[in-house]
C-alpha cells in the first residue's frame, strides 16, 4: 500500500516487517515511515516486539534518530481501551530519541466509516505536503470494456420483439393458443345460435 504510493511519487522505498530492521540502520535513514497495528490489550503485534525490544532500551542516546524524521500511522479499533496503543508508543519512543516528526500520529480506525482507511484519506495529503512530493503524474487505465462498431448496412435489424425473458418458440405458443381459444369460444357461440334458431322454428 504505502510502498506503491511511494513508487507512484517517485521515491525510493524500501518496505520491511519492523523485526527485520535493524534500529542501527534505522538511525541511518533519512525518512522512516512506520505503519503498526495494535493486537491483544494494546500489545505489539509479533513481527515488531523484537525491533521495540531494541529501541525500548533506556541505555540508548536521546540522539540517536536525530538525523531522521518519522511519519507513524496507526491501525487500531476505539472499542479497545488501549486505542492504537503499539503506534502511540513508538511514535513517542521515535521522538525521544531524537526523532523529527514529518507529520502528527495518525489513528486509523476500524470503526470510522471506512474502516482505518477514512483516517488515512486524510492523513496521507498531509504527510505528502509535509514532504513536499509532487502528485503522481496522472495515468490513464486500461478500459474496462470494449466497443465494436459495427456497419448499419450488415447489422440485422429484428423484426419480431419479443419482451425480456421471452423466446420467440415461447411466443409463438402464446399466440397459437389464444387464436384456439378465441375459435372455440366463436364456435360455441354460432352454435348456440344454430340451436335457439332450431327452437324457434320448431314453435
Ligand atoms: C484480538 C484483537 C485485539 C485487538 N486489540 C486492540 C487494541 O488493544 N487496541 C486497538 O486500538 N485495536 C485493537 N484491535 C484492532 C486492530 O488493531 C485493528 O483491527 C487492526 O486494523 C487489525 O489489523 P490486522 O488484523 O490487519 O493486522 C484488536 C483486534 C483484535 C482482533
Amino acid at each position: 500500500m504505502w510502498a506503491n504510493e511511494f513508487k507512484r511519487r517517485g521515491i525510493r522505498a524500501k518496505c520491511l516487517a519492523m523485526d527485520d530492521v535493524d534500529f542501527e540502520e534505522v538511525a541511518q535513514q533519512e525518512q522512516v515511515f512506520c505503519l503498526v497495528a495494535t493486537c491483544g490489550q494494546g500489545e505489539f503485534p509479533a513481527n515488531c516486539r523484537d525491533f521495540w525490544k531494541s529501541v525500548s532500551d533506556d541505555s540508548l542516546p536521546n540522539d540517536l534518530f536525530a538525523n531522521t524524521k518519522f511519519a507513524v500511522f496507526g491501525l487500531g479499533d476505539s472499542s479497545y481501551v488501549f486505542f492504537n496503543e503499539a503506534a502511540k508508543k513508538f511514535y513517542n519512543r521515535f521522538k525521544e530519541l531524537g526523532g523529527k516528526t514529518v507529520s502528527n500520529l495518525g489513528l486509523g480506525d476500524e470503526k470510522d466509516e471506512e474502516h482505518y482507511e477514512t483516517k488515512w484519506n486524510e492523513w496521507l495529503p498531509e504527510l505528502w505536503n509535509e514532504l513536499g512530493t509532487p502528485p503522481p503524474s496522472m495515468e490513464l487505465l486500461p478500459p474496462s470494456y470494449g466497443v465494436t462498431v459495427e456497419d448499419k448496412a450488415t447489422t440485422a435489424v429484428p423484426d419480431v420483439i419479443v419482451p425480456p425473458g421471452m423466446s420467440i418458440f415461447f411466443c409463438k405458443i402464446v399466440l397459437i393458443t389464444t387464436y384456439v381459444i378465441k375459435l372455440s369460444v366463436l364456435g360455441n357461440l354460432f352454435l348456440v345460435c344454430a340451436l335457439s334458431v332450431n327452437l324457434t322454428d320448431t314453435d
